[in-house]
């Protein structure tokens, strides 16, 4: 296999979240602080439809409270403890409003926002284009549910999507495409220079996930794909040889 030198995007995955609780604010700020090129996160509804950013259905691994989110207000989410999990010095922390990501980052870095909750592209697209510096994120739309990457290019024809896959299947190919769909997301250890260059070749960026070591992050720089979610982006661009700020 050919070393390639394309340099791919160092994306913080729930935020610099080897040094901050997942998808809260203190990690999307750290995410930005130290220069990562980008930030994932998930996106939920609450019981009363406020857009929040948590990876899981139950808050009772990132809170101290038990229970779905669905089932939740946002009042009775917000009284969680988001933070205290991770360590006593995030105590207090809440799971945060999707208008906070964007009043943080909006405009200043690209955002990949995960859909893990049925039926909220139209709440999703008003949330964003409402928010003041909304139009000016730049933004693409994940989910490992094609019907729901299929619903929301059906009404937001304009919104950057990437299709979260466990396999890179080729056959894919047709559907994404008549869907308006234009990135891949495999994880990396399946994927070769062989099958990005062929991804490439077909009009799709490549977006690779579950990289959880070093020789992984030198994998997705040799193979060529644009860039990778990692829980440790500051690791990930020191060895990449990226500018880190600090
Ligand atoms: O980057 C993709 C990744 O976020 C998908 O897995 O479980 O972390 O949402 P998960
Ligand atoms: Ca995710």
């Amino acid at each position: 296999m050919s070393e390639k030198l394309a340099i791919p995007a160092v994306i913080a995955h729930r935020g610099a979240c080897d040094t901050a609780p997942e998808n809260t604010l203190p990690a999307f700020r750290e995410a930005m602080t130290i220069g990562s090129d980008g930030i994932e996160t998930d996106v939920q509804m609450t019981k009363d439809g406020h857009l929040v950013l948590i990876h899981d259905a139950r808050v009772d691994r990132t809170t101290n409270g038990e229970g779905l989110v669905s089932n939740f207000t946002l009042r009775e989410l917000r009284a969680l403890d988001a933070g205290s999990w991770f360590s006593k010095n995030f105590t207090g922390t809440t799971i945060p409003l999707l208008s906070e990501l964007l009043d943080l980052c909006a405009g200043q870095i690209p955002l990949v926002i995960e859909i893990k909750a049925k039926g909220i592209e139209q709440l999703l697209k008003e949330n964003i284009l409402h928010h003041p510096r909304g139009r000016e994120a730049n933004i693409t739309f994940t989910s490992f549910s094609l019907d729901y990457l299929v619903a929301l290019k059906g009404i937001w024809p304009e919104a950057h999507c990437g299709y979260l896959v466990r396999e890179p299947s080729f056959n894919l190919v047709p559907g994404l495409r008549a869907s308006g769909i234009r990135q891949i997301c495999p994880p990396a250890k399946s994927l070769t220079s062989e099958a990005v260059e062929a991804w490439h070749k077909e009009g799709f960026t490549v977006r690779a996930w579950d990289v959880k070591t070093e020789d992984m992050v030198r994998h997705c720089a040799a193979i060529g794909v644009d860039g990778f979610t990692v829980n440790f982006p500051k690791k990930a661009l020191i060895f990449l040889g990226k500018q880190v700020n600090r």
